[in-house]
């Protein structure tokens, strides 16, 4: 039954252009008989095309209602629709009985009146299908803008998803909470309890606030029921009032977490480093390789990135020798030098190797001075500095790092403490903690789907009456492990 309803609803936009195509043709006809030279519509015809016009808008309005039953659709544009769209049937229906009575003039009224209703309702519908790709919102929306030092973080980034999940009730149609996000001077603004972010402190921005509140509670926003900001939109927010809610910053100067790129990239497709030619690649890698004696090979068969191995090398590779892999730099993602005789100065040829992932420099004689140039390879995700004179101070070089998550430093100065400090600059621990809380909301899920049978307390192996709810305990100790940090 309910999918008989829903199927009917979809035929709302198909049906609904009959009344109004019927309506307007009428109304065309009735300018033109107010000239003497054309024929005036016989009264059955037009009590005909009346009824006709009467039927197929009450049967409109009542899909259209059925429509809207299922759907999620903006609620202050679809009242409007709903009301022009039920004003103009009325109007329709009013047609027919005065044109039944001859009340000629209220009949002329009448359908002026049900032009301008239909016009209007059939703009609001227009808005609410555009609206409804509001489900489906991703960055990808829209053709792709190359030129990043033209868009700022907030154009390209934030105003996207407040005017998505946002703006249908803190807009141009409605400003709730007399808040409006649609220009900039109202976002800075905020409503009546003040500003909505805090630059520089998410945690104590409003509208952060009040995304987290659990979505039962009356302050929660998106009210719920209405589409919700999702995990990586909602740290896209955060993200961009904890670097100081810029108004002016360029996406081409934004110091993104790899998350966030990877929600914007299909929209600003410079995000990604451009990928170098492959066959330009593989034939300095084969010179390189017989030349140094160094194994310089794709990662794949057919992937554009290679990874470069010197370690077997051992001193016979020195400064010069990793000068000279510059052909190949920016298609290196994995080098290892361990063992080698490369140095602190040698460690220059690294910052033209933007998309390294992985290195190593274990055993080598470089010591934190060398570290320094690592400070642009922000895709470095490993790190190994091991049995070196590296030191806490060698960390520094690190901060900017962002993907960086592992690092080795066995034998070094490196301290457990600098460490901490290094990690908690890199990591998002609110991230971790919201993706914790997903965990668990996803457990209690698999729980609800789950079926316990519970016989009681028996005696035999068959029954252990521990089992269940000591295995329930090791969940929630589990979710409920204390946050990582305060
Ligand atoms: C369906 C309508 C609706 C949507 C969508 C909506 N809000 Fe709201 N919002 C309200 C209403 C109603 C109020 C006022 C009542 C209240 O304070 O709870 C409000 C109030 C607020 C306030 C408090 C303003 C003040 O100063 O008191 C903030 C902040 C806020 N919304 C943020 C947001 C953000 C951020 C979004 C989008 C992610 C959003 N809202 C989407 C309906 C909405």
């Amino acid at each position: 039954m309910d999918s008989l309803v829903t199927l009917l609803g979809r035929f709302h936009p198909l049906v609904v252009h009959l009344p109004i195509g019927i309506l307007f043709l009428l109304a065309i006809v009735e300018v033109f008989t107010w000239f003497p030279r054309f024929p005036r519509i016989p009264d059955r015809v037009r009590t005909l095309i009346l009824i006709v016009a009467a039927i197929s808008a009450i049967t409109a309005s009542t899909f259209g209602w059925l429509l809207a039953r299922g759907g999620e659709y903006d609620a202050a544009i679809l009242d409007r629709h709903r009301y022009l769209g039920i004003a103009a049937t009325v109007l329709a229906v009013g047609m027919l009985v005065f044109h039944r009575m001859r009340w000629q003039r209220t009949y002329t009224v009448l359908w002026i009146s049900a032009l301008a209703v239909l016009s209007l309702a059939g703009h609001y519908g227009g808005s609410l299908t555009h609206g409804s790709d509001y489900l489906a919102f991703h960055f990808g929306n829209g053709a792709p803008v190359a030129d990043l030092t033209k868009v700022t973080v907030f154009d390209g980034a934030v105003h996207p998803i407040l005017e998505q999940r946002c703006f249908a009730c803190h807009g141009a149609s409605k400003s709730n909470g007399e808040l409006r996000y649609d220009s900039w001077e109202a976002l800075e603004k905020g409503g009546k309890n003040g500003p909505s972010f805090k630059a520089g402190n998410s945690a104590g921005s409003l509208m952060i606030q009040r995304a987290h509140l659990p979505l039962e509670a009356k302050e929660h926003m998106p009210p719920k029921g209405k589409p919700q900001l999702s995990e990586n939109e909602l740290s896209l927010l955060e993200w961009w009032i904890d670097s100081g809610a810029s108004r002016d910053l360029k996406l081409a100067n934004a110091d993104m977490p790899s998350y966030i790129t990877e929600m914007l990239v299909g929209r600003f497709p410079g995000l990604r480093p451009p990928v170098p030619e492959r066959a330009a690649s593989l034939a300095s890698a084969v010179e390189l390789e017989g030349k140094l004696g160094v194994m310089i090979r794709p990662l794949a068969v057919d992937s554009p990135w290679f990874s470069a191995n010197a370690r077997q090398s051992g001193s016979s590779f020195g400064d010069t020798q990793l000068e000279s892999l510059a052909p190949v730099a920016l298609a290196l993602t994995s080098l290892d030098l361990g063992e080698t005789d490369v140095t602190d100065e040698g460690l220059k040829a690294l910052v033209a190797m933007k998309n390294l992932r992985r290195l190593s420099l274990d055993r080598t004689r470089i010591t934190d001075a060398g570290l320094r140039n690592l400070s642009g390879l922000k895709y470095l995700e490993y790190l190994n500095v091991h049995t070196t004179a590296v030191t806490d101070a060698g960390l520094v070089a690190l901060k900017p790092l962002k993907q960086l998550r592992s690092l080795y430093v066995w034998q070094t100065k490196v301290t457990p403490a600098a460490v901490e400090g290094l990690s908690s600059q890199l990591v998002d621990h609110r991230r971790i903690r919201r993706l914790e809380d997903k965990i668990a909301d996803l457990e209690n899920e698999i729980r609800n789907q789950q079926f316990n049978a519970n016989f009681g307390i028996r005696s035999g192996p068959a029954a252990k009456p521990s089992e269940k709810p000591h295995a329930r305990e090791t969940v929630s100790a589990t979710t409920a492990s204390p946050p990582l940090q305060p």
